[in-house]
């Protein structure tokens, strides 16, 4: 499995992660599974969120319980969660108290010391960099939190938060697929006004985390919209692109999740993949999608078929 570098960290993260989401209802054997084969793959990096589960850090306990890690198998892998929005008051709070306190209790679901890497996951409107400042200064002294960045974040949302933020921001967790491509698909096609695709919806977000090396994850990597269902196999909605990734699967001998997270990681940007899915055999074939390098042609020719205008 291929690696990526994040900056200024010293780890070498999987380009495949896998992302736990969608664990809370799944049995202990079923989590297992899961987890076995993204590392039996090469996955070596795992997604939570305070906020996954029917109730808060459901999913990190499920997985707690489920893997019951030894300390060696715990430092094998790179584990990162996310705070910042109050799912129950449907808000946003990046107030010090809330990400101190949601990082403690993420540490108490997953039965860790330390959290690898902690990413704001929403952007709070009412954000105060100081607030953040000072909770990441707490979390990082008293060794809870390594590692910092964010998710669903603009250059200049990111920017305001480093006039206080000490600490390197070093991942931005985006949506993102072949058939949910605008951070791509804006800048083939600025300044043309007739074309809905031209409008930058995310200020030049790649472009940005390319020069102040922030990797990139693609969330929802398999989704076409924002939880509309993944398009693979879709050939209702998405009949010509899953034509051109059912050829490209067979002529690679993989699987068509293969081919759409070889998409992803084919642009030049640090990105890493963030699968969803509770099947391990999906899993298994994401992950042989990491080591195939598209050609220019492909690529391009699977963003068009998405519906994309190439001008
Ligand atoms: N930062 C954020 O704001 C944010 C937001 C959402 C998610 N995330 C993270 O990103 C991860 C991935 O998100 P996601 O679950 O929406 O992404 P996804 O991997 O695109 O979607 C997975 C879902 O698609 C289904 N699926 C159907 N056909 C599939 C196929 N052929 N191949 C693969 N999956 C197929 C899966 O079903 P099965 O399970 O039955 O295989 C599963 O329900 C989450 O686990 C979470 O860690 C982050």
């Amino acid at each position: 499995m291929r690696t990526t570098t994040l900056a200024s960290t010293g780890l070498t993260p999987s380009a495949v992660v896998l992302g736990m989401m969608r664990i809370a209802d799944k049995s202990d054997d079923e989590i297992r599974a899961l987890v076995r084969a993204g590392i039996e793959s090469g996955v070596n990096h795992i997604d939570h969120a305070d906020i996954y589960g029917h109730v808060e850090h459901q999913c990190e306990e499920r997985f707690a319980t489920a893997l019951n890690l030894t300390p060696s198998e715990r430092d094998g892998l790179i584990i990162q969660s996310k705070c910042g929005i109050n799912a129950a008051g449907n808000y946003f709070d990046f107030s010090a108290e809330r990400i101190i306190g949601q990082v403690e209790g993420s540490l108490q679901a997953l039965r860790t010391d330390r959290l690898d890497l902690l990413l704001l996951h929403r952007p709070d409107a009412l954000v105060e960099p100081e607030e953040v400042a000072r909770a990441f200064d707490t979390l990082e002294q008293q060794g809870k939190v390594r590692y910092f960045g964010v998710s669903n974040h603009t250059p200049g949302q990111i920017e305001l938060l480093k006039t206080a933020v000490r600490q390197p921001l070093v991942v931005n967790q985006m949506q993102h697929s072949i058939a949910h491509a605008s951070l791509v698909a804006a800048g083939l096609a600025p300044n043309m006004e007739s074309l809905p695709q031209s409008v930058d919806r995310d200020n030049d977000t790649i472009n940005y985390c390319r020069m102040a090396n922030v990797t990139l994850q693609a969330w929802s990597p398999f989704q076409a919209g924002f939880f509309q269902g993944s398009f693979l196999g879709d050939y209702d909605r998405y009949g010509a692109l899953n034509g051109v990734i059912d050829r490209l699967a067979n002529s690679y001998g993989v699987a068509p999740v293969s081919i759409a997270t070889a998409w992803i990681l084919r642009h030049p940007a640090s990105w890493q993949v963030v699968l969803g899915t509770t099947t391990p055999d999906r899993v298994r074939d994401a992950c042989r999608g990491a080591d195939i390098t598209l050609t220019r042609p492909e690529w391009y020719e699977l963003l068009k078929a998405a519906g994309y205008t190439i001008p």
